[in-house]
């Protein structure tokens, strides 16, 4: 037998996710209908200019061929473009921009990229786990703050481990408004935050992927709106979530040139870009979609009312977000001895509602599940008579 000591691999715990979306599939299997509020992945069609933008493009041979590992020019334009008109931020679209086949692809890269076991990387928890495991990947060592309802306070914990770790971190992984927690900040949190950077030499990188899910007149800010950010940090943004296109595989990564290159460089050698239709079809989405970004954000809105009204409705007291496609819900005090991933089990099983298990997005997450606004009103609704079934039962 071959040797089967595959270390990259060892190192990634089993998915926490896949145990839920192994029961939630039995139970579907039994003819259950489970509600499901698992994954982040948006319900609804991509916009159909962007479809038929692709699909006339396909039609020309010419885009078979392997495509621009950095993006083709007119998309990292289309990018430049989206920073001008969103945030007034100047980025040149040659070496301080680079696209992605989705942005979880081009974190990890980046991480590959930069890192080596050296390295230390202090990362928010709990956070999308891309953040902590291509720390992971990369070998380098990963330190994990909990984040505090009062950023101040998550600041004052982040220049602690600075000062306490072993070696000089070379990296600060942060991203709001947050998947899973929906924390949101104003750009005065970026400005503290690249001054600690530009303090201690230690590179920032920001993932703004839900900056158009945005409610009650919020405005997610760029950490790029800070003067002089280039000189330490990225932003990565992805047209999954905006634009409806979570398939599609689109996403970039802007600001400082050094680690722009870096990406671009190690992707060069790893890939041949996303289809040249799809970047095609991309720069249609960015350029020309704003209205239906608008009601994107309106539905996701819609349904976040519909499940906080309903949840606190019922005796389950959540806060609505200001941001993201998510409502991250303490467990019930009747529960929260169980941890995330057995309540969890137990909303499917007693309320045909699947969430996903706090303690996936780390242990700092275990007192808590996380909704993703992917079904409809009407289901959301019936979410809510099987949870307040589920929490009358004498169990
Ligand atoms: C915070 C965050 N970053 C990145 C991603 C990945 O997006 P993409 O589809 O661009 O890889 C997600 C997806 O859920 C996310 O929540």
């Amino acid at each position: 037998m071959p040797n089967q000591d595959f270390k990259n691999a060892k190192k990634l715990p089993p998915y926490i996710f896949g145990q839920i979306n192994s029961l939630k599939n039995e139970a579907r299997s039994r003819g259950e209908d489970i509600i499901d509020f698992g994954m982040g992945n948006p319900d609804q069609p991509t916009p159909n200019i962007v479809v038929e933008k692709l699909v006339e493009t396909v039609k020309n041979p010419v885009t078979h061929r392997y495509s621009q590992s950095a993006g083709l020019p007119k998309l990292r334009l289309a990018i430049k473009d989206w920073y001008l008109r969103k945030y007034n931020i100047q980025l040149d679209q040659d070496s301080e921009i680079v696209t992605c086949m989705g942005s979880k692809e081009g974190i990890a890269h980046l991480s590959l990229a930069t890192l080596s076991q050296d390295d230390t990387v202090i990362v928010q928890s709990p956070t999308y786990p891309i953040h902590s495991y291509g720390v992971v990947i990369a070998g380098a060592n990963l330190h994990s703050v909990s984040l505090k309802d009062d950023t101040d306070e998550f600041l004052k914990d982040v220049e602690e481990a600075i000062n306490t770790s072993k070696t000089k971190p070379k990296m600060i992984i942060i991203n709001f408004p947050s998947n899973p927690t929906t924390q949101s900040v104003s750009v005065n949190f970026f400005e503290k935050i690249i001054n600690i950077g530009k303090k201690y030499d230690i590179w920032i990188i920001h993932d703004l992927a839900y900056a158009d899910i945005v409610f009650d007149e919020y405005k997610a800010p760029s950490i790029l709106e800070v003067d002089g950010a280039k000189d330490i940090a990225v932003e990565f943004f992805t047209l999954s979530k905006s634009y409806n296109m979570p398939g599609w595989r689109v996403g970039f990564c802007c600001g400082n040139k050094n680690l722009v290159q870096a990406l671009t460089k190690i992707k060069s050698y790893m890939d041949y870009g996303t289809f040249t239709p799809i970047q095609v079809a991309a720069i249609k989405a960015i350029n020309e979609c704003d209205s239906e970004v608008s009601a994107i954000r309106d539905m996701y809105e819609s349904r976040r009312n519909e499940l906080c009204d309903g949840l606190n409705r019922i005796g389950w007291d959540v806060a609505k977000p200001l941001a993201t496609m998510f409502v991250w819900a303490k467990i019930p005090e009747k529960y929260i001895k169980l941890g995330s991933l057995e309540f969890s089990k137990m909303l499917i099983k007693y309320a045909q509602v699947a969430v996903s298990p706090g303690a996936g997005f780390g242990e700092d997450g275990d007192e808590y599940v996380r909704f993703s606004l992917i079904e409809n009103e009407q289901r959301i609704k019936q979410a809510v008579r099987g949870i307040k079934n589920f929490f009358s039962m004498e169990i």
